[in-house]
């Protein structure tokens, strides 16, 4: 049979045949108007006389609620019971129920009667309630890890039909399986209203995993599902571990406080532990902590923690406090003379293997040299840089090497253009050395590195000259000399040209005069025979000596020739 839907005005009511029955069924609310139609509204026949609404009572006799004329206004309520006051028709036959209640579900029937016919349609009422939202009760305040505990009873009431509740965990249903998950349902029937209160019951065990797992309870009903609001439980379970931590930074130095902090597992946690500082037992209440404050390397060593109730349960760390010694000697300003010895010792002392930097002149150096003869170049400020892991450490000296100043070379030569002629003066000594030339020069230059001088001076001799070459320090001096030949054969020929320390004419004119003196030697002997009673007399010898005004003399008879 086909289902038929009717919609009745204020509220919803709806109208179903049954299958396997005749009787179509219609819904309405607790405490609301009930609407109980007639035929479909399908009521008014040809010759309608009256329309009569009836039901069985409870025990079986008949009981007429209303009766209406079809030519009368009003209809005339013949029920003594609880429907006296509740009972009234409308336009389209339909019975309105008042306030309705649960006693309202049975079987009213309408009754048609025309001059022809008389018919009756009956229709089963039902009644629902929406209960109230559920609510979790009687929760328990923790779950022990591995024990079924019951973790409360979540409740719904006064509805109708009964509610269906499900508990859930992290929103999936949770299923009774008789051992782990024990769900109890209850019903409950309020004797004067018939209204039902479910309850459901949970038993849980829980396990670590179930941390902050929700747990809520839902219920199904016919007028709508709800969710209860959702509970955490704390889960209890004991210490299976403790685990020591050393909580301060690593590397530990000597002066550092060290603070160690014991964890257990358990929940809650532990609330009084047991540090064991290198075997003297300390037992520390309401926190995990201790500290050790101002730590030296006696410090080092093997500490633990554990449970006061269970010192099998411990945890070991090993502490290790760093340090650094050293000693470096010599330090600050050393002086020593040349090809002596020098003895550098680098003590060092620490708790893990310190790396060691040396720089001289604060370039790195791979090693610190021998120093069994120190030269010059050993001079310098020494530097070494020890560090382990945290820490690092300075130190540094000075160097100096003295000694008398020695000349190991003097020597000279002539400038590329022929014109001068450089004198070199090398020596060694430390503090550097002053140098004292005995002849006056030009350019004159010094270098000095690492204990070595170098001392240049740039001479045009006139004359063959001996030049001494003097060295001077705090600690002595020395002398070399050096002959140096004059670089003219002749006396310069031009006049203008004719100071000694003129410059590059001289050269030229002197080239000049070598070549001409070559070619016109002949005739310039010649010349001399012939004159040599007028003008005096000179000697080829004595030309490098000769005066200016001879050269001035020879350029004049050169020019005539
Ligand atoms: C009967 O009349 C009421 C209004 O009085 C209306 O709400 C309802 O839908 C009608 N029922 C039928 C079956 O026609
Ligand atoms: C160097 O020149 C100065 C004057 O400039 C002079 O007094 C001194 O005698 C000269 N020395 C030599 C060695 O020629
Ligand atoms: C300079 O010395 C050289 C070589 O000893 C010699 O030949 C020359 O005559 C000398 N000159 C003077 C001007 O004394």
């Amino acid at each position: 049979m086909q289902p038929v839907f009717y919609l009745f005005g204020a509220f919803m009511g709806v109208l179903v045949f049954s299958p396997g029955s005749c009787v179509p069924t219609v819904t309405g609310l607790y405490g609301e108007t009930i609407e109980v139609p007639c035929n479909n509204g399908n009521n008014k026949p040809e010759g309608l006389i009256f329309t009569k609404w009836k039901y069985v009572k409870d025990d079986g006799s008949a009981g007429d609620l209303l009766v209406k004329q079809a030519q009368k206004d009003e209809a005339t309520v013949s029920a003594t019971d609880g429907y006296k006051n509740r009972v009234s028709i409308a336009a389209n036959s339909s019975l309105m129920i008042a306030r309705g209640s649960l006693t309202d579900q049975r079987v009213f029937t309408c009754m048609v009667v025309s001059f022809t016919n008389l018919q009756e349609y009956s229709v089963e009422v039902r009644v629902y309630k929406k209960p109230s939202d559920p609510v979790i009760r009687n929760k328990a305040k923790e779950l022990e890890n591995g024990k079924l505990t019951k973790l409360g009873d979540c409740v719904v009431e006064s509805g109708n039909p009964s509610a269906n509740l499900t508990w859930m965990k992290n929103n999936l249903p949770l299923v009774d399986d008789g051992k782990t998950i024990i769900i109890t349902p209850t019903v409950t029937k309020d004797p004067v209203t018939g209204l039902s209160s479910t309850s459901s019951s949970l038993q849980y065990t829980a396990n670590k995993d179930d941390m902050g797992s929700q747990f809520t309870c839902s219920s199904k009903h016919e007028m709508g599902n709800q969710v209860s609001s959702s509970e955490i439980f704390p889960i209890h379970y004991p210490t299976e571990k403790v685990s020591l931590q050393v909580v301060s930074q690593s590397p530990i130095r000597e002066g550092d406080n060290i603070t160690l902090k014991c964890q257990a597992d358990g929940n809650p946690p532990p609330t009084s532990f047991n540090f064991i500082i290198k075997g003297k037992k300390v037992t520390v209440t309401g926190k995990d902590v201790y500290t050790l404050t101002g730590v030296t390397r006696d410090d080092s060593g093997t500490y633990k923690c554990s449970l006061p109730e269970n010192d099998a349960m411990e945890s070991t760390q090993i502490v290790t406090v760093s340090f650094l010694d050293v000693s470096l000697s010599p330090k600050g300003n050393v002086s020593k003379n040349v090809n002596e010895s020098l003895v550098v010792s680098l003590d060092k002392n620490s708790s893990t293997e310190a790396k060691v930097i040396w720089k001289k002149d604060k370039r790195i150096i791979d090693k610190l040299p021998s120093f069994s003869n120190l030269t010059y170049s050993d001079a310098g400020l020494y530097e070494c840089d020890v560090s382990i892991e945290g820490i690092r450490r300075n130190f540094s000296f000075r160097l100096a090497v003295e000694g008398k100043p020695k000349i190991t070379s003097l020597t000279k030569h002539r400038s590329y253009d022929g014109k001068h002629k450089v004198l070199t003066c090398e020596a060694e000594g430390s503090p550097k050395p002053e140098v004292l030339w005995n002849v006056n020069g030009t350019n004159e230059e010094v270098t000095y590195n690492n204990g070595k001088a170098t001392y240049k001076l740039t001479v045009v001799p006139s004359k063959n000259l001996t030049v001494t070459c003097q060295v001077t320090n705090k600690l002595g001096q020395e002398i070399q000399e050096i002959s140096v030949f004059s670089l003219f054969e002749k006396p310069p020929p031009k006049p203008d040209m004719a100071g000694y320390g003129a410059g590059q004419a001289k050269v030229i004119v002197g080239v000049v005069v070598g070549l001409v003196l070559a070619a016109a030697l002949v005739g310039l002997i010649y010349w001399l025979y012939i004159k040599r009673s007028r003008q005096g007399s000179w000697k080829t010898g004595e030309k490098e000596a000769g005066t200016s005004e001879e050269s001035k003399k020879l350029e004049e008879n050169n020019h005539k020739v």
